[in-house]
């Protein structure tokens, strides 16, 4: 069993009188514990971070990129051990695990890159005396709390860039997966990144998190996670007016017209929807299909889902891990017998599985609707609800009629189609004829409630940074 301390300038340290036990999904055996820490340490964390960040900030561009490539290569080296810890704590498949390990990292690479080009600017000005110099710094201490579903993605996605552009670190990940989070920081600390740039606190969420959003020397807060939570955490950043980015839910359409190629557009859905068992903000929600091709494009979907092995993550053959705990399969009945009552059909799937765990069968829904609960709100498993649709103003209509803005997808080979409907999405990400749209150079990130920022791509290290205009006269 993984026992694990809390990192605090450096110190691997332990004050909990409690600890916080970390529940294996696939078995729900305890895989290990962390302390849980409260406002004490929080407010220790905030007062390391906000003294590392007076060298840190001030440290040269290429001297910081270097501990992130260092950083890079340990986690690149110890990856498979990595991987087994995230399929322990977090139940996905170990060879998606290993994906996102690779994923992870990819944002540690590209922002050792990107860490050397900041580049300012100077603006002609309109006298001859004058230069005028614009120039990036980094915005301060850097409030970071994470999610259980990337349990090293969504991390590297934001500590690599706000270490990139020299902020400071506080990072809370979720208490359900923290132990990868531990073992990223501790491949940080073998990098020799120096003690207080990074700390990580693992406890009562309302109590650290409230201390980081309430003290003025944290300058910016990043979050992924729900809407609701997000939209409390922008209240309470407000009383100290900090930089804000969020990465909230999402409700993707994924649209089928009847000129799409029909074998790759089920393995879009597929690779989209099972991804992490359906708990991942970008995947499909609901899929539209146009309905001279439904029947066929169901038949199809149907005998894929039916050859899915669901299992536990460790054996080398599953393809559909469990669900994180007991809530998210009461979520699944509840969107399932919703649907069913409003006049759903359910072509197959819709019940748990035998055996130890939070598994749930990947379900097929069609004569779906947005009365249904399944069409509106987020699932966050795998349950797709099928409904048909004749025309593009129709769909476009369906598909931009909800509060969520994050990814849609389109399945299509006509060009003009294409780029007319991604015009219109309003959407963050739109992947066309592709299903699998991350990528560590590319933004990322939601219109409406899904957010705001983005991270990953040259946007991904400006959500870090100050603008400091200089009027120098001489
Ligand atoms: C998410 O949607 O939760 C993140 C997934 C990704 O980065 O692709």
């Amino acid at each position: 069993m993984e026992v694990y301390k809390n990192y605090i300038n450096g110190q691997w340290i332990d004050h909990s009188k409690e600890q916080i036990d970390v529940i294996n999904p696939a078995t729900g055996e305890k895989v290990g514990h962390v302390p849980r820490h409260g406002k004490t340490e929080a407010t220790i964390t905030v007062e390391h971070a906000h003294q590392a960040l007076k060298t840190w900030k001030f440290m040269n561009a290429k001297q910081r990129s270097a501990y992130l490539y260092q950083w890079h290569t340990l986690i690149k080296r110890d990856a498979e051990q990595l991987a087994r810890t995230m399929t322990l704590e977090q139940g996905k498949p170990i060879q998606e695990a290993l994906a996102e390990i690779h994923y992870a990292n990819s944002y540690v690479l590209w922002y050792a890159e990107e860490a050397k080009r900041l580049y300012g600017q100077t603006i002609p000005a309109s006298v001859d005396d004058k230069k005028l110099i614009v120039q990036y710094e980094a915005v301060g201490v850097v409030a970071a709390i994470t999610p259980w579903n990337f349990p090293a993605a969504m991390i590297t996605r934001k500590v690599a860039p706000a270490l990139a552009a020299g902020c400071t670190v506080l990072l809370k990940p979720s208490e359900l997966t923290p132990l990868t989070a531990l073992k990223l920081v501790e491949l940080a600390d073998e990098a020799g990144i120096p003690k207080g740039v990074i700390n990580v606190l693992t406890g009562t969420s309302r109590e650290i998190v409230k201390v980081w959003t309430d003290d003025a020397r944290v300058r910016k807060l990043t979050f992924t996670g729900s809407t609701a939570v997000g939209k409390t955490l922008m209240r309470d950043i407000a009383q100290t007016v900090k930089k804000v980015s969020l990465e909230l839910g999402g409700h993707a359409p994924f649209i089928i017209f009847d000129d799409a190629q029909l074998e790759k557009a089920v393995e879009g859905v597929v690779q989209s929807k099972f991804r992490n068992a359906g708990q991942t903000c970008i995947c499909t929600n609901r899929v539209y299909v146009q309905h001279t091709i439904a029947e066929k494009f169901t038949n199809l979907l149907r005998e894929r889902i039916e050859q899915l092995k669901v299992g536990n993550g460790l054996e080398s053959d599953t393809e559909v891990g469990p669900l994180i705990n007991q809530s998210a399969i009461d979520w699944m009945q509840h969107q399932l017998e919703d649907a069913l009552e409003k006049g759903a059909q359910l072509v197959t799937g819709g019940k748990t599985m035998q055996r130890e765990g939070f598994y749930y069968a990947p379900t097929l829904l069609i004569h779906t609707d947005d009365t249904m609960s399944c069409m509106t709100e987020e699932t966050f498993g795998p349950i797709i609800p099928v409904a048909t649709f004749e025309t593009m103003d129709e769909v476009v209509e369906k598909a931009n009629d909800s509060i969520y803005g994050l990814a849609a997808y389109v399945y299509t080979q006509n060009l003009s189609q294409a780029i007319t409907i991604s015009d219109r999405l309003e959407y963050g990400i739109v992947g066309l004829n592709d299903s699998q749209p991350s990528t560590a150079q590319a933004p990322f990130g939601g219109f409406k409630e899904s957010g705001m920022g983005r991270e990953g791509g040259k946007e991904g290290l400006m959500e870090y940074v100050e603008t400091k205009y200089i009027s120098l006269q001489y």
